[in-house]
């Protein structure tokens, strides 16, 4: 949520934040700003709306200098306006603030530095923090910002520069990330290293309560009292094509289409399809740990939260344990019954989510082990888990989440496995399973073939006003996705539900106008599922089924059917989401709508 770029060494800045920018516009794209130092003086240019506004205006002006912030805002505090956009200074123009979080005692000081004679020129909780900067400020960059940050609370990822100390930055971060680019002559800052990709590999996340002084020549990291800390740079494997389209029109399309490689990815080096044998090589799920566990606790948030739902299914059917699922911005604020003996596992794409990762934190305060399951390598969650298993999804643009929502129900798969063998309930994986697995990413690929009949099916339904997806059993949860996906994009009012409790409520919107997905594998779920796919017949609904196999009954009883290739119930859902992916894209397509950012969303939720 919000991007922010920074650089310092000897190339002109500008072109060089507009373009880390333009990585980062999925974490917000309310306005957008930059700041350069040249001579001594700060040149700051900000738009609202789009990057691509700001870029219009820097067209034929100077925006000079070899240091410089940037920054995509997703707006929490006033309108986006050009006046609230980021970078913000304080009353003399010297001291520039890029801010990701929220200050939540932000008034208080705001009424404090006025009556001390500041001035501000927005509404935003940020500008408080370039005062509190400028107040502090005795010569000394680091220590100021040491001195403002005492003074304000909340989550906050901060980058600052001054012009009376030239060709530095300054990095401060509590809760939402920061990481620092190494390059040669150069240094970078960043809220996500795919901003960094052209440029370097080498980075250095900062840890909650960490500031940075960077400069061209390289950083140091202290603590909130100044005492200098140490921390171990990673290298990045992602590879800077493939955050890029690649004549695909949207990141999203682009994704989805990437879903058979993701999940091989994913799987290999997990498993071994030979033997059926799994290689989750951690400590926490040595059957002596795991004999200790009565219980397992998912927590996310939004797509990932759905995966979650799924994974209740597949642990409690293949380990038979118990599992409860929660949202992590439910969960921290309820008095949960968790301990030692409850395994935590944290699903995220980002591995950022300020919900997930203080739900995360609250489990761990009562005693839970954690393990996540994330997409970025050295985000915040993967830091905070005693373990990780890793989606290999790949960077994740588009703001819908596709491919990791599938390469997250293959790792959850592997986990239920994996935690069936620790309690001495089976060897590996089955003959069967690993077939099915084997044969995953094609089956994937089957699915994307469904693409011509979605687009038709999108071009008769575009218009309709609301929507509705049931499915039964795991299909549940993905009829929740497919109405997510839906909504998020196309900005159409869709509900997933439960196939049997239609009859409860939502049957009362069916009728003529209504399309109804309705997800019908040939799973132990079939029957009752057709059911209630006549229910919505009989009041004149349209359903459009999708199914896995030739069947008469769903034909008689359907308006329309999508095939899908057929594998084992528990991997089912990974292919029937597809087509539905498929048609909230082309669907927002056909709607006009901006795909990749839609309105009001972000990829990565860092307020709570
Ligand atoms: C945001 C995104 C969703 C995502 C959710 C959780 O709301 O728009 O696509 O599912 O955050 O994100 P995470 O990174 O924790 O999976």
């Amino acid at each position: 949520m919000c991007g922010i770029v920074g650089y310092v060494g000897s190339k002109e800045a500008a072109p060089l934040l507009i373009e880390g920018l333009k990585r980062l516009e999925y974490r917000g794209y309310d306005s957008a700003g930059v700041a350069t130092l040249s001579n001594g003086a700060f040149t700051v240019r900000r738009s609202p709306g789009k990057l691509s506004n700001l870029i219009a205006r820097l067209e034929g002006v100077s925006t000079p200098g070899t240091t410089g912030l940037g920054h995509t805002l997703w707006a929490t505090h006033g309108r986006p306006t050009e006046g609230n956009a980021h970078p913000h200074t304080d009353c003399t123009g010297r001291i520039v603030v890029i801010h990701n979080g929220i200050f939540e005692n932000f008034a208080e000081r705001k009424a404090s530095l006025l009556a001390a004679g500041h001035r501000f020129t927005s509404e935003t909780d940020t500008e408080v923090f370039a005062h509190e900067v400028e107040a502090a400020f005795e010569g000394d960059l680091l220590a100021a910002v040491r001195t403002a940050v005492g003074r304000l609370s909340g989550a906050y990822a901060l980058v600052v520069s001054s012009s009376e100390e030239p060709g530095v930055i300054v990095a401060a971060r509590s809760g939402p990330p920061i990481v620092l680019g190494i390059g040669s002559g150069e240094s970078y800052v960043a809220s996500d290293p795919v901003a960094l990709a052209p440029w370097t590999r080498d980075v250095v996340f900062l840890e909650d309560g960490d500031l940075a002084r960077v400069d061209a020549a390289g950083f140091s990291i202290c603590d909130a009292d100044g005492r200098p800390l140490k921390r171990v740079p990673h290298r990045i494997l992602w590879d800077a094509v493939a955050a890029e389209k690649w004549g695909y029109r949207h990141f999203m399309l682009k994704q989805i289409h990437e879903q058979p490689t993701a999940l091989a990815e994913t799987l290999g080096g997990k498993i071994s399809l030979a033997t059926g044998e799994l290689s989750l090589e951690s400590e926490l799920l040595a059957p002596e740990r795991v004999a200790a566990f009565d219980r397992v606790l998912l927590l996310a948030c939004g797509t990932s939260w759905h995966s979650a739902l799924i994974g209740k299914f597949l642990i409690e059917g293949m380990a038979r344990l118990p599992v409860e699922v929660d949202y992590g911005s439910e969960f921290r604020y309820r008095r949960p019954v968790v301990d030692a003996a409850t395994l935590t596992i944290g699903i995220s794409q980002s591995g950022e989510t300020a919900d997930t990762v203080a739900a995360l934190s609250e489990a761990r305060r009562a005693g839970s082990p954690l393990l996540a399951v994330v997409n970025v390598a050295g985000s915040q969650i993967a830091r905070m888990a005693d373990a990780v298993v890793a989606t290999h999804a790949g960077p994740e643009i588009g703001v819908a989440s596709t491919k990791a929502f599938t390469t997250q129900l293959a790792v959850l798969y592997l986990l239920a496995a994996k935690l069936r063998e620790s309690r001495g309930l089976g060897k590996g994986l089955t003959p069967g399973e690993t077939a099915a697995l084997a044969h995953l990413p094609k089956a994937a690929s089957r699915a994307l073939a469904t693409e011509p009949r979605v687009e038709d099916l999108a071009r008769q339904f575009h218009g309709a006003r609301d929507f509705l997806f049931l499915g039964r059993g795991p299909h549940y949860p993905v009829a929740l996705e497919g109405a997510l996906k839906l909504k998020e994009i196309s900005y159409i009012h869709a509900e997933g539900y439960p196939a049997g409790e239609m009859k409860h409520g939502p049957i009362a919107l069916v009728d003529e106008n209504l399309p109804v997905f309705v997800l019908a594998p040939h799973d132990n779920w079939r029957e009752k599922t057709i059911s209630n796919l006549r229910e919505v017949k009989s009041r004149d609904g349209i359903a459009i089924v999708v199914t896995t196999r030739e069947d008469a009954e769903i034909a008689d009883a359907a308006d329309e059917v999508l095939r899908l290739p057929e594998t084992s119930p528990e991997l089912q859902p990974i292919l029937s989401v597809i087509p539905l992916q498929l048609f909230a894209y082309h669907v927002a397509v056909r709607r006009g709508c901006d795909v990749d950012q839609p309105r009001n969303l972000a990829k990565s939720v860092t307020v709570e």
